[in-house]
C-alpha cells in the first residue's frame, strides 16, 4: 500500500551525449531538443510533478552543460513552477554512473526513488502510480515492461539465424524504474560493468528481486532518427484576415492601372509609384494579414528606388515577406470605388491578373467595382479608391 506521507523522489537522467542522434540534431544532446515549446527532459519533470506521490526531483546533466541546464530549469520553473524541490548534479561517463550520481544527491530521508530516462518524454503519471504501488517490501525494485510482439531470432556473426527465441518469457523494459533507495545502493558493484543499460540490471546482477508491471505503450525512448518524427513540432495554423485601403487623386500623372491591368481612357493618377490603387490596397491587406505593418514601412514613398515602380513588383516582394512570416494567402476580395471610368469590362481581366500575381486559382479572387453615387471625392471625379480583404492561414510554431 502507498503511505500518505509518500517520500518518493525521481532522478531524471539527462547526462548522455545523444551520440546516435548527433548527426540529425546538429550535435545538440537530445534531452535538450525542443518539443511543444519545452526541452525534452522537462516533459518528464512535468509528468512527475503531476503525480501526487512525488516529493522532489534530481536532474542529472553532463558536467559541461551543468550551468546552462541549471539556468534553463530556473527559467522553466519561473514560467511554470513544478511545486517540487529540485537539485541538479553532474552525470558520469555511463548511464549507470549518472544514475549513481543522481541517487547520491537525494536527501537522506528519501526511501523510494524512481530513475527515469530524460529521453522518454511521453511518460504519464499513471505509470508512476503503477510502479510505486508495486514497490512493496517483497521486492527491491519495479521495472515497467511490455511484452515482445515480434518473433525474436538469435542471429550469429554471419547474419544467419541461429535460433528462434520463445518470446513468452521475454519483455521489453522501460523507465522509470522504482527502487528502495537502500537496496539500490546495496546493488552497486565497486565498478560498473560497461554493459549496464538500466538500473534493474544492477539488482538482477546482485541477486535481488525486481518485479515487473505493465509499461506504457507509447513511453518510447527517443533514440534514432526515426524517433525524431515523434517529437517533430507540428505547429498549428490559424485563419487570419487583413484589410487594406488606398486612394489616389486623379490628375497629371500615371496612366490608370488597376490590379496590374491598364485601363485606357483619359483618367490618370498622381502617384510616386505606378499608382495602382488596387494593388496598393491589396499589399496593405496582405501585410495586415501577416501582422507586418503597412506598405509605407516596407516601400517608403520618398525613396527613388520606388519611383514609377510597377506595383506588381511590390506585390511580389510582399508575397515573399508574408510567406516568410508563415502565411499562406487563401483568398482575396477586392473593391474599387470610382465614379468613372466604368470598370465592369475589365473585371475579369483584373481578377485573372491578381490571381496570377498571388499564385491563386481564379475562383479565389473576387473583384467588385462601385460608385459613390456622385457623392464625395470619387463622386466629383477627384480621385479613386480601393479596398482589399485578404484571408489566409498563418502557421505558428508551438
Ligand atoms: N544518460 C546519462 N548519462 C550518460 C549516458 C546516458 O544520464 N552517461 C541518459 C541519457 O541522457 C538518456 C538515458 O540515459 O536520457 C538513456 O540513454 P540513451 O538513450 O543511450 O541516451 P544517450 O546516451 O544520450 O544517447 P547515445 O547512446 O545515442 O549517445
Ligand atoms: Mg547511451
Amino acid at each position: 500500500m502507498i503511505e500518505n506521507d509518500a517520500d518518493a523522489w525521481a532522478v531524471i537522467l539527462a547526462g548522455g551525449k545523444g551520440a546516435r542522434l548527433a548527426p540529425f540534431t546538429g550535435d545538440m544532446p537530445k534531452q535538450l531538443l525542443t518539443w511543444r515549446g519545452k526541452p525534452l527532459f522537462w516533459h518528464s519533470a512535468e509528468a512527475f510533478a503531476r503525480c501526487a506521490l512525488m516529493r522532489g526531483l534530481v536532474f542529472v546533466f553532463p558536467e559541461n552543460l551543468l550551468a546552462e541546464a541549471e539556468n534553463l530549469i530556473e527559467n522553466l520553473t519561473d514560467r511554470h513552477d513544478l511545486g517540487l524541490p529540485w537539485k541538479i548534479v553532474a552525470g558520469g561517463s555511463t548511464r549507470a554512473e549518472s544514475s549513481r550520481n543522481g541517487v547520491l544527491a537525494l536527501p537522506r530521508s528519501v526511501r523510494r526513488v524512481l530513475i527515469h530516462d530524460a529521453a522518454r518524454p511521453f511518460l504519464q503519471p499513471a505509470l508512476i502510480w503503477r510502479i510505486l504501488e508495486a514497490l512493496d517490501e517483497t521486492v527491491g525494485g519495479v521495472a515497467p515492461t511490455l511484452p515482445v510482439k515480434e518473433t525474436v531470432k538469435r542471429v550469429d556473426a554471419d547474419g544467419l539465424v541461429a535460433q528462434t527465441v520463445p518470446r513468452d518469457l521475454l519483455a521489453v523494459a522501460q523507465t522509470p524504474q522504482g527502487f528502495w533507495t537502500e537496496i539500490l545502493k546495496r546493488s552497486w558493484p565497486d565498478e560498473f560493468p560497461p554493459d549496464i543499460t538500466d538500473d534493474a540490471m544492477l539488482l538482477e546482477n546482485a541477486g535481488l528481486r525486481v518485479r515487473t508491471v505493465q509499461g506504457q505503450e507509447d513511453n518510447v525512448k527517443i533514440t534514432t532518427a526515426e524517433d525524431l518524427k515523434l517529437i517533430a513540432d507540428e505547429g498549428f495554423s490559424l485563419p487570419c484576415s487583413g484589410f487594406g485601403y488606398d486612394a489616389h487623386r486623379y490628375g497629371e500623372g500615371r496612366p490608370l492601372k488597376l490590379g496590374g491591368v491598364p485601363i485606357p481612357g483619359k483618367f490618370r493618377v498622381v502617384a510616386h509609384s505606378d499608382g495602382d490603387v488596387l494593388l496598393h490596397a491589396l499589399i496593405d491587406a496582405m501585410l495586415g494579414c501577416a501582422c507586418l505593418g503597412d506598405i509605407g514601412q516596407h516601400f517608403p514613398d520618398g525613396e527613388s528606388a520606388y519611383e514609377g515602380i510597377s506595383s506588381a513588383i511590390l506585390l511580389d516582394q510582399t508575397a515573399g515577406l508574408v510567406k516568410d512570416a508563415g502565411m499562406e494567402i487563401t483568398q482575396a476580395d477586392l473593391t474599387v470605388v470610382a465614379q468613372a471610368p466604368a470598370l465592369a469590362p475589365f473585371a475579369r481581366e483584373i481578377r485573372k491578373n491578381v490571381a496570377h500575381l498571388l499564385g491563386l486559382p481564379f475562383e479565389r479572387v473576387n473583384f467588385k467595382a462601385t460608385t459613390e453615387e456622385k457623392m464625395g471625392y470619387t463622386g466629383r471625379l477627384e480621385g479613386i479608391k480601393a479596398y482589399a480583404l485578404v484571408n489566409g492561414l498563418r502557421k505558428f510554431r508551438q
